[in-house]
């Protein structure tokens, strides 16, 4: 893929060192004592704001209930699927009731629990119980994501194995760093099906990510069908890299993965990109160009060449129907407008568009979301920018964002050269691009989003983002490649105070994940800077 950036080699980090230590000394919690083979209490990922361990561990038996609030639907919902990751695995029945006993597995909704916010969650362990207290239904589903961790690895095994499934005692208080923990994925390069995305939500949820933002418009393919211009969907989405077949998502299927990533607590923010990266709609209705000739299809990787004609009535026509159908479809408060790379627009146009699309998004009642290019512009009130640049971009273009943050913009942080999972590990990783430096392991784990951009305040920073870019990504196979093990990391950088932050104790927190992906049957990039067990 062309792209503007100069390249740059990611430098490489320390050797490998085998640390043992275990990460709770870190996490201000005492070794578990009573359960040795239980996993100590908090080692898991993202890392718990606060771990105090001790007493004894629960067991989950042929006897345990999972008992939820009396009369809580949303309660319910996050019991039924603990139920369901627990019950092929340990052969329980498991059932999911609403009587008042105290003793099992139990979930408790609690409104008066403020401190907790709208995801933390409180998970106590005992002989008798493991209590998730949580102020908001995202809280508990959380507070069950920590419990999944606690329990060996092959819990997560699709059938039945041998216990015993311990859970160290103590008690863990969880609250998250941000409230923007994001998961881009590209499904315009190449296409993902329903099935594919779903699979990736799960992934997803497993480390507290609370975003998936779709890339659901580029040059090569129009990904969601459109009721008031169906070409966009029907021709525009007919090809892939490569000259595949494509495909887009019927509003059916759409509102299918919205249902789905909400049953998991992630909010779908859509990216309908623009003014460039639009040859797909280009390409299906001439009138949308300025010379009104509708130019091929495109399935190269080439960036930065097309353009929707700025100063036709019709563009802005196309834009409010297109935002209208898509806020319609999408419960989450976001829509992202992409403008990034509009190497064919000039800056005068560039503002000029954003000056005009910015209000039809705040009209459909969403928030907008913009790479970081929007802060060239105008920014709406209220606007986040997405910063996607790396070390070498320029002290003018960081400076520009971060005036765009002193004036009230908010910034997700995805920097290419650190969150962008579509980048090469090394010159041997077979999938991915290279055009930000090769991102190992650490690379991506070992910065600080609170203190990253120059003269930004911590104040505008509503998180991070991990991007995944498709050129050659193809397959659930490849996505897990590539994410698996970064993602957790930028996962971790977005939940976890700043405290926890090591990178010694992470790698160690992060190997013991391997056995989870190997139940779960994922693929993942084995890193010779992480200590994995031995296989
Ligand atoms: C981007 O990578 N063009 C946002």
């Amino acid at each position: 893929m062309v792209r503007k950036h100069p390249r740059s080699r990611a430098p490489l980090f320390g050797s490998l060192l085998l640390v043992v230590a275990a990460g709770a000394a870190a996490l201000g919690a005492a070794p578990a004592t009573a359960a040795p083979a239980a996993t100590p209490l908090g080692q898991i990922v993202p890392a718990p704001a606060k771990v105090v361990a001790g007493g004894s561990a629960y067991e989950i038996t042929a006897r345990t209930r999972i008992r939820v609030d009396d009369g809580s639907r949303d309660a319910r919902r996050v019991g039924d699927y603990l139920a369901g990751v627990l019950r092929p695995s340990t052969g329980y029945r498991l059932p999911v009731t609403d009587d008042a006993a105290r003793d099992g597995i139990r979930l408790e909704l609690d409104t008066k629990e403020k401190g907790l916010g709208g995801e933390g969650y409180r998970l106590t362990s005992t002989g008798r119980s493991v209590t998730i207290v949580a102020a908001a239904p995202a809280g508990l589903f959380h507070g069950v994501q920590t419990l999944r961790q606690q329990l060996p690895a092959k819990v997560e095994a699709d059938s039945r194995q041998s216990g015993p499934w311990l859970v160290a005692g103590g008690t863990v208080e969880d609250t998250p760093r941000y409230g923007w923990r994001g998961a881009h994925l590209d499904v315009a390069r190449h296409f993902f099906t329903v099935d594919q995305v779903k699979r990736y939500i799960d992934e997803l949820a497993l480390y507290k990510v609370n975003k998936l933002h779709l890339h659901l418009t580029d040059d090569q393919g129009w990904r969601l069908a459109v009721d008031s211009w169906p070409k966009l969907a029907t021709y525009g989405g007919s090809t892939q890299v490569g000259g595949g077949a494509g495909g887009y998502y019927t509003k059916a299927q759409y509102k299918d993965i919205v249902r789905y990533a909400s049953s998991r607590y992630l909010e779908v923010v859509p990216e309908i990109d623009m003014p460039s990266h639009t040859n797909a709609a280009l390409a299906s209705y001439a009138e949308l160009n300025c010379d009104g000739v509708a130019p091929p299809l495109y399935t190269g990787t080439d960036v930065g060449f097309s353009t929707l004609c700025v100063d036709k009535d019709i563009t802005y026509k196309f834009i409010d129907d297109v935002v209208r159908e898509v806020a319609a479809l999408t419960p989450g408060k976001y829509l992202h407008i992409g403008g990034d790379e509009a190497h064919s627009t000039s800056q005068e146009d560039y503002n000029t568009f954003m000056d005009k699309v910015q209000p039809i998004v705040a009209k459909y009642g969403k928030t907008v979301v913009g790479w970081h290019q929007l802060t060239g512009a105008a920014p709406a009130k209220g606007a986040v920018a997405q910063y996607w640049g790396l070390d070498g971009t320029s002290a003018a273009e960081k400076a520009q964002v971060a005036a765009a943050a002193k004036n009230g913009t908010g910034l997700v942080l995805s920097p290419a050269d650190r969150t962008y999972l579509d980048m090469k590990y090394n010159k041997d990783t077979p999938l991915g691009l290279s055009w930000a430096g090769y991102v190992e392991v650490r690379r991506s784990y070992d910065w600080d989003p609170g203190n990253y951009l120059p003269g930004a305040p911590s104040s505008a920073i509503r998180g991070v983002e991990a991007p995944l870019w498709s050129e050659n990504i193809r397959t659930s196979s490849d996505i897990e490649y590539m994410a698996f093990p970064r993602l957790p990391g930028v996962a971790e950088l977005g939940w976890s105070p700043a405290s926890t932050h090591d990178w010694d104790m992470y790698k160690v927190r992060l190997a013991a994940q391997a056995e989870r992906w190997d139940a779960l049957g994922m693929n993942y990039y084995r890193s010779p800077q992480v200590p994995w067990p031995a296989t």
